[in-house]
């Protein structure tokens, strides 16, 4: 398997320039007319974290034709990612080819701290089923706890790097016991609003692949059955802090 050095050494072949030129005549194109996909546009910056096989940014990034406007994120090393996912180092190739920023070992408990990530600010921040890992049952007091505290961290890191009017974005699963985290709680707490719930259908972004990204199912998908996007905006009185 590569490691992240073998990967930057990678030589153009005749191939690989066609390609370049490809997306980089794709590129000018889409810089000139916006693409919306679902609820992104190619005009937005948008972080992406908790990233699993890097499925979902791709699949943004290939709507845009243009991934220059994208930061994506895993917590899982460059390494992990080509132990874990069998599309994962593809992906991120993909994504750098497109323009997009891949940075890994960012934990969304502390990313406001990232020495790169605290110098920016983002359109929308958008977090797909977080979930610490299935460290015990996942009904269980502690499992829910630790997902409480990941949800929390979360928001309270994407509240620091979000414009102001800007979204952050938390996809989650309906019923029990996910309604148990308190995920729009936990928000309003932080000092966010929600803006609005709309249900999620995973068939909406092509070549997204939901990933459990935990033991030896890294690689599996989870049923995503009935699920959310929870939108959230920061509070009029949290503004001019921003
Ligand atoms: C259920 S998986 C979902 C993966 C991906 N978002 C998707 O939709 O396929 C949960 C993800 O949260 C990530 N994660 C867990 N704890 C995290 C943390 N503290 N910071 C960032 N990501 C974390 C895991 O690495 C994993 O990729």
């Amino acid at each position: 398997m590569g490691t992240r050095d073998d990967h930057d050494d990678d030589i153009d072949t005749d191939d690989d320039y066609d390609d370049d030129q490809e997306l980089e005549f794709e590129d000018e194109e889409s810089a000139k007319t916006e693409k919306w996909k679902e609820h992104y546009s190619s005009r937005q910056r948008i972080l992406f974290v908790g990233e699993g096989d890097f499925s979902f940014s791709l699949s943004l990034a290939k709507a845009f034709g243009s991934a220059h406007n994208l930061v994506a994120t895993s917590l899982d090393s460059y390494d992990n990612i080509g132990k874990k996912y069998s599309n994962g180092l593809n992906n991120v190739m993909e994504l750098e080819e497109r323009g997009c920023l891949v940075l890994h070992g960012v934990d969304a408990k502390e990313m406001s701290q990232h020495f790169f990530l605290k110098t920016q600010r983002f359109d929308r921040i958008v977090y797909n089923f977080p979930h610490v890992g299935f460290l015990y049952p996942e009904n269980s007091h502690c499992q829910i706890q630790l997902n409480k505290r990941l949800l929390k961290g979360f928001l309270a890191n994407a509240k620091a790097l979000v414009k102001k009017g800007g979204e952050i974005h938390v996809t989650h699963k309906e019923g029990d016991p996910y309604n148990k985290w308190d995920l729009v709680k936990k928000a309003e707490k932080i000092g966010l609003a929600l803006q609005q719930v709309v249900p999620f259908f995973k068939d909406n972004y092509p070549g997204y692949d939901n990933k459990r990204a935990h033991g030896k199912l890294s690689d599996a998908s989870f049923l995503v059955g009935e699920a959310s996007t929870y939108k959230f905006k920061l509070q009029t009185s949290n503004i001019c802090n921003n």
